[in-house]
């Protein structure tokens, strides 16, 4: 096992552009890192240097003391896994799987022994003198990562690998990636578009945008702590709500209600006014499940948070979980960052639609008034024209519960 790490590294193909842009990343002997970002941005770019399939055109990357920039992939002992894993279809199970062992020469007993271990993890056994043909596609994904891991790889590298499986099955699949990494303790880089493998599965996630890095934390961090609109839009399902405001001394207004920001929430950059005296113009971020529909909410609690009149446009209840939809209005000058990072977040556009993720047990119904209630201290704030946060770095990851007096 080995550690990774990435010095300022810059891929530009043919073109010139840089695919991945000055990355700077350290990922700790058998840790479990999680790259994830909108199609595009430089994923597998970046896994494919750190394998060697793809040169370097500037930086270092290392594994553990050793720059390996100019070493060949197959003595860089890293085990990768492709989103589109071949497997030889003349081959049984287990001559896929000994695969690697037998290119590496190893005694027949040691192959044996490594397959079988491989394959009663990953629920193979009794398929192993079956042809790949004869699989299903989610007993073939298996065989490809059995593949990587009967080798003792200094690390692992998963590009996408469950995206071709249905959700059942990817389900399944995660529980058992999580559990091998538990097992074997091995240092794992794993892209993923999938929200749920991002929060769960990794120690860390590494987001990027356009071949940059834009912030590397812990699941929870990302999601309490996020250094961006970007990363904030990007983590969490359903996604943020990124709304336009502005902010008049503590006087926060939103499209379709305003209040006073509680002293801690107010950034401290802002100063009374914008630069010209005039209410500065912001992005708000709402989670949704951060509303409740007001008439759930004990009415000590509920009047301590922001209460509002919507019409709800659309209710989706699932039984354990229920959406509303509401739309609101904004000035067109107002939406437009919003509209750009929509493109960027391979949204078709910045929807003007308020999505609240509110007990299930709530009866609103589509088309009736009805009230959401929020809690002030938990609304992000960003700059409208960088996009960066604005939250004042005490209030950070520390979003404060309303404590009832009464104790209810
Ligand atoms: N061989 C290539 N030649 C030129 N440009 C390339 C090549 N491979 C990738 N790119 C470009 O580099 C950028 C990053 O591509 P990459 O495949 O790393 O993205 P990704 O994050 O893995 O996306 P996806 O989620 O769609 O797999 C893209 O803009 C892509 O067009
Ligand atoms: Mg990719």
């Amino acid at each position: 096992m080995a550690a990774i790490t990435l010095e300022h590294v810059v891929k530009r193909y043919g073109d010139g552009y840089p695919a991945v842009n000055d990355v700077s990343l350290q990922i700790a002997d058998g840790e479990f890192m999680i790259l994830v970002g909108p199609s595009g941005c430089g994923k597998s770019t970046l896994l494919r240097m750190i394998v060697g399939l793809e040169d370097v055109t500037d930086g270092e990357v290392r594994i553990g003391e050793r720059v390996v920039n100019d070493v060949p992939p197959r003595d860089r002992n890293l085990a990768m896994v492709f989103q589109n894993y071949a497997l030889y279809p003349h081959l049984t199970v287990f001559e896929n799987i000994a695969f690697p062992l037998r290119l590496r020469q190893r005694p027949a007993g040691e192959v044996r022994q490594r397959v079988e271990e491989a394959a009663a993890v990953l629920e193979l056994t009794e398929h192993l003198d079956r042809k790949p043909s004869q699989l299903s596609g989610g007993q073939r994904q298996r065989v490809a990562m059995g593949r990587a891991i009967v080798r003792e790889a200094d690390a692992y590298l998963y590009d996408e690998p469950l995206s071709n499986l249905d959700a059942q099955l990817r389900g399944q699949m995660r529980t058992e990636i999580a559990r091998l990494q538990g097992r074997l303790g091995v240092t794992t880089v794993y892209v993923t578009h999938d929200q749920v493998e991002a929060m769960t599965l990794g120690d860390r996630v590494a987001v990027l945008r356009k071949g940059v890095l834009q912030q590397v934390d812990t699941p929870r961090a990302l999601y309490e702590r996020p250094v961006n609109l970007f990363v904030a839009g990007f983590i969490g399902s359903p996604s943020m709500n990124l709304v336009p405001a502005t902010l008049e001394g503590r006087r926060l207004r939103l499209p379709f209600v305003e209040f006073d920001l509680p002293p801690a929430a107010i950034p401290p950059t802002s100063g009374p006014d914008g630069p010209d005296g005039t209410p500065m113009a912001l992005v708000a971020g709402l989670r949704p499940e951060h509303f409740e529909d007001a008439a759930l909410v004990a009415p000590a609690v509920r009047e301590r948070g922001v209460t509002f009149e919507v019409k709800v446009e659309v209710v989706e209840w699932l039984g354990a979980e229920q959406y509303a939809y509401v739309p609101y209005g904004a000035q067109a000058e107002m939406v437009e960052p919003l509209h750009r990072l929509a493109a960027e977040l391979d949204r078709e556009s910045a929807r003007l639609l308020l999505v609240a993720s509110i007990d299930p047990a709530s009866r609103i119904r589509r088309g009736d008034p009805a009230h959401l209630w929020f809690d002030p201290a938990r609304v992000y704030l960003f700059d409208a024209a960088t996009g960066d946060s604005l939250r004042p770095p005490t209030l950070d990851g520390h979003v404060p519960e309303y404590q009832d007096p009464a104790g209810h």
